[in-house]
């Protein structure tokens, strides 16, 4: 998959990994930010050894952990750990891609803090192991969500350089759209979509609007429904109302609905080439 765009991140994200940085991408949900690592990696020859945190996640999953049946018969010795997705990364000299690590409790977060700085890490009845040079860590958080989530601690932000992602440009988010659907979409409804999408982060009636991944989802959509609506236009709404509820954020929800913001939008036109 080809990247669209992003040139300043990529040049950001290319310089931290040249010179062994860690990063932390920061942006809303949807806007690109696991597109954008993998990118690097790809194009850097990384490994990409991907882990997705939660509250649940453990110490040991992150780490590895001995196997209880090659204990009993070898014992305590290396060929008895599984290494988990760290070590593996470490080993491998790859990028350990952690989603959302502020979800993660804080005993894992910290169990990273001597992997990055001194690129080796302890285990216990293991002993010690150290990074193959070119791992690295890149990391993501989506921002306003530290109340449910709780925030990174001093001593990891302190390890991590930052890259901010936001929303791409209207033509860049048509390309990227095009390149996700799942099937070819009329230009047209290309256009609508990510006009749609657009409006719900504008519109002040909305609190949190849509990613792209919603424009790709309307898109597909409406081209199937094509087949059987009145025009473009309709398809193009009774799509946004399969893609749209769930993905905002009403700022007023118990006095606005979604619906009243479409039928506005589709009264001023938006996404209106889709009609023609
Ligand atoms: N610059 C881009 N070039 C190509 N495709 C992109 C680009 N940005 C986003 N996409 C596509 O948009 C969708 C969402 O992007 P991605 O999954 O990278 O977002 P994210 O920020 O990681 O989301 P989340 O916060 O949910 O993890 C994916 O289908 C991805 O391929
Ligand atoms: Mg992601």
């Amino acid at each position: 998959m080809s990247l669209v765009g992003r040139h300043l991140e990529l040049e950001a994200l290319r310089a931290c990994i040249a010179v062994g940085r860690h990063v932390l991408l920061e942006g809303p949900v949807g806007v690109g930010k696991t597109a954008l690592a993998r990118s690097v990696c790809a194009e850097a020859a990384r490994g990409f050894v991907r882990v997705d945190g939660d509250g649940r996640y453990s110490e040991a999953r992150l780490v590895g952990q001995f196997d209880p049946p090659m204990v009993l018969q070898h014992g305590y010795r290396a060929e008895s750990f599984i290494d988990g997705p760290l070590l593996r990364a470490m080993r491998e000299g790859a990028v350990l891609f952690i989603n959302e690590l502020n979800r993660m409790p804080e005993g894992v977060q910290n169990v990273l803090l001597p992997a990055m700085d001194e690129g080796m890490i302890v285990v216990p009845m293991l002993g010690e192991v150290r990074a193959s040079p070119g791992f690295g860590v890149i990391a993501t958080q989506n921002p306003g969500e530290f109340v449910a989530t709780g925030a990174l601690s001093e001593a990891l932000l302190d390890r991590f350089e930052l890259v901010r992602l936001d929303h791409a440009e209207e033509a860049e988010e048509r390309e990227i759209v095009r390149l996700n659907c799942y099937g070819a979409p009329d230009a047209a409804l290309i256009e609508g979509a990510v006009a749609l999408v657009r409006a719900t982060r504008s519109d002040p009636r909305i609190r949190r609007g849509a990613s792209v991944r919603a424009a790709i989802a309307i898109a597909d959509l409406a081209a199937h429904l094509a087949r059987t609506a009145e025009s473009l236009d309709d398809a193009l709404f009774r799509a946004a109302a399969l893609a749209l509820p769930h993905r905002v954020e009403l700022a007023d929800p118990h006095n606005v609905r979604l619906a009243t913001v479409l039928d506005d939008l589709r009264k001023k036109g938006t996404g209106a080439r889709a009609g023609r």
